[in-house]
């Protein structure tokens, strides 16, 4: 290599090493050319969020299907409970110091079995008795967890239109 071209490879370097260093991440924006997003926060449901959209709508759906002795969709429903629960439990697994897999093996997981044994014997007597006591199971976790203005009953109503419950499946 010469001088000159010596001169030349370390002037061209300087030069495009410049160019460089102004385009990469750091370098300031390109007028008129827009930064990529960052990526948006993940949503995390948390307790409430949770209780509103999932457990709540079952609870419901669970006396629709055992008042029309719909035994499949209720047993159906009945685990889906017991299911989501657990999820939550694993994903949010202490509420304000309280260990949501107590409250739940305390609050829920015998009123579900006692339920469950209704479903299994097809006897809708013994599924409101047991529906009662899921209910008061509820509300037995929300007077622990300090929240008892939270006040769940067996259902008066039927807030989905869209859905038959009194399918001849069973
Ligand atoms: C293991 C304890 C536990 C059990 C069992 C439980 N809940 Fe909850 N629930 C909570 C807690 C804690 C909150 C309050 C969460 C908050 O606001 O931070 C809550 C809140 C709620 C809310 C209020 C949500 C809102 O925004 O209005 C509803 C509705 C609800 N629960 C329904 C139910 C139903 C129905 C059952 C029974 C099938 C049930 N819960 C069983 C712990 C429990």
């Amino acid at each position: 290599m010469t001088m000159r071209t010596l001169l030349f490879a370390l002037a061209a370097g300087s030069i495009f090493g410049a160019a460089a260093a102004s385009a990469g991440p750091t370098g300031p924006a390109a007028p008129g050319v827009a930064q990529p997003a960052a990526d948006p926060p993940v949503y995390r449901p948390v307790t409430s969020d949770l209780m509103n959209s999932v457990i709540q709508p079952r609870h419901i759906k669970l006396w629709l299907a055992g008042k029309d002795e719909n035994w499949a969709y209720a047993d159906y429903e009945r685990h889906n409970i017991g299911g989501a629960l657990e999820r939550m439990a694993a994903a949010i697994p202490t509420y304000k110091g309280l260990a949501f897999a107590d409250l739940i093996a305390a609050y829920a997981t015998p009123q579900l079995a006692a339920v469950d044994a209704a479903i299994k014997v097809k006897d809708e007597g013994a599924f409101v008795k047991a529906y009662a006591t899921l209910t008061e199971g509820c509300n037995g976790c929300h007077q622990a967890a300090a929240h008892e203005m939270i006040v769940i009953k067996v259902p008066d109503g039927n807030p989905f239109p869209d859905q038959e419950f009194n399918t001849p499946v069973q």
